[in-house]
């Protein structure tokens, strides 16, 4: 293959790291075309001098930031220096190991156009990861999948260590916020196939991670502002809307019932259960046709099995909203008039509930 291959590597004080990686990367790509761009934020311990310096000996670009912006938004300002049409983003500090660069360039020679190094894909893996790492790197895994759909299919959507054709970026507007650089552009760009690579994800001999709590705040605020980008969060509040007019649905049919049948006494009863249960299937039509309608599938059986999940998500919806509210009546002795936000704190968490189990179940993309 004779496509130049374009890598970005952000720096941030790694000066020890950056021979041992040219030179890893040299002997890993010998026959391949290549450009190792890197972009420094201003590193303290010389690393910008350290990468000039090896300019002679290795195809190497210096882009040099004077202040620190993060990694995502140095990979996005490389962007705006490649000559090739193959890009790969990796760290400095060794923990990508370039040797695998190969395995993911036959991923694009067969087809995919975005290929990911995964550390959870069968082979992968975090040797020496204590168990809070391992933990944090899994929670926020499971919150992508759960809150950005388009994500569910990548094993490891937060892997900085990656590879994509150009064409990916197309028309996408990248917002590079924090750490996921691989989040925004799965979110963000036109990717067809993603193919996943198994890694083992090195550890670190020089320099220090930068990772920390500010990074993980600003992961939630990149999670919400791409749930606002691709959707989801207006599909949240068609939803909640949804669940609104099934409330008018249940006290209308109610009062329907009891008041202008002989429905009255002892029997309101069935017309609770009567009514509650029309405003779960107008609930369900609406979510299906209006919330959900990008996810639709043909025939009546999907239909119906798509109905008795909703039921079945709803059965423990109700579960949560009585258990909530007989755990903050009963134990917490929380008492009138505050037994309404009991009740309302009951509602809320069965919504969210409702909502975040037809997204994954129900509605499956
Ligand atoms: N230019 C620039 N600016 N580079 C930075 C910055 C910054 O603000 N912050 C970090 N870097 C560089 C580092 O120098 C290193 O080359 C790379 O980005 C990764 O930084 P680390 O601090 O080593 O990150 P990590 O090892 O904790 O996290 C890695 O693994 C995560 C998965 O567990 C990264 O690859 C993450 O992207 C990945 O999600
Ligand atoms: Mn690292």
């Amino acid at each position: 293959m004779n496509e130049l291959i374009s890598l970005i590597i952000p720096t941030h004080n790694e000066r020890d790291n950056i021979t041992p990686l040219l030179e890893r990367l040299e002997c890993a790509l010998s026959g391949y075309n290549y450009e190792a761009i890197f972009i420094d934020d201003n590193s303290a311990d010389g690393t910008a001098k350290m990468i000039a310096s090896l300019a002679s000996k290795y195809p190497v670009k210096l882009i040099v930031r004077k202040d620190k912006r993060g990694l995502a938004s140095a990979v996005v300002d490389g962007l705006s220096h490649i000559s090739g049409k193959i890009i790969t983003v990796m760290d400095a500090d060794l923990q990508h190991p370039p040797e695998i660069i190969p395995n993911l360039l036959k991923e694009i020679e067969a087809g995919a156009n975005t290929v990911i190094a995964s550390r959870y894909v069968k082979g992968g893996s975090c040797p020496g990861w204590r168990l809070s790492r391992k933990l944090n790197s899994r929670g926020a895994i499971f919150l992508a999948h759960l809150l950005l759909p388009a994500t569910r299919q990548i094993s490891d959507p937060m892997s900085g260590f990656f590879m994509f054709k150009k064409g990916v970026l197309t028309g996408a507007n990248l917002e590079p916020l924090g750490y996921k650089i691989l989040l925004e552009i799965l979110a963000a760009g036109n990717f067809k196939r993603v193919a996943e690579v198994p890694f083992a994800f090195g550890s670190r001999n020089d320099g220090k991670s930068k990772l920390n709590a500010g990074q993980q705040i600003a992961y939630l605020r990149h999670l919400f502002n791409l749930m606002k980008r691709t959707g989801e969060l207006t599909r949240f509040f068609k939803f909640a809307l949804v669940g609104a007019s099934g409330i008018g649905v249940n006290e209308g049919l109610y009062w329907l019932l009891t008041r202008l049948t002989s429905l009255v006494g002892s029997l309101d009863i069935w017309a609770v259960v009567i009514s509650t249960e029309t405003s779960v299937i107008t609930n369900f039509i609406l979510n299906n046709y209006f919330t959900f309608a990008d996810r639709s599938q043909p025939g009546l059986k999907s239909f119906l099995k798509r109905l008795l999940r909703f039921n079945l998500v709803s059965l423990v919806g109700i579960s949560i909203t009585v258990g909530m509210f007989y755990i903050l009546t009963r134990f917490f002795g929380v008492q009138e008039p505050y037994d309404l936000l009991a009740l309302l704190t009951g509602i809320t968490m069965a919504m969210l509930w409702n909502y975040l189990a037809n997204n994954w179940w129900t509605w499956k993309p």
